[in-house]
């Protein structure tokens, strides 16, 4: 699986880096390296629904406190 967190402007300002660093701490904590690819866009085409986050493929809108909630509903049942 790959999840492509957005870091454009528009995202960085909403908070990204923040987004970023709590699914990579997800990630660590589920031991999911082996099977999640983070990389990163320079801005995915829909500012106004960031901070976006894409994975494979589907474009899915995150914001800093709800990146936990995020990876734990719309990630980890992709991995089932
Ligand atoms: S900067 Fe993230 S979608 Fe444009």
């Amino acid at each position: 699986m790959t999840i492509t967190v957005c870091i454009g402007s528009s995202c960085h300002i909403k908070g990204s880096r923040f987004v970023l660093e709590e699914l990579q701490a997800q990630i660590g904590k589920h031991q999911l390296e082996e099977k999640i690819h983070m990389t990163g866009a320079f801005c995915l085409g829909q500012c106004q629904k960031g901070v976006c986050v894409q994975v494979d493929g589907e474009l899915f809108s995150v914001a800093p406190d709800t990146a936990a909630d995020f990876f734990e509903h719309s990630v980890l049942p992709r991995l089932m």
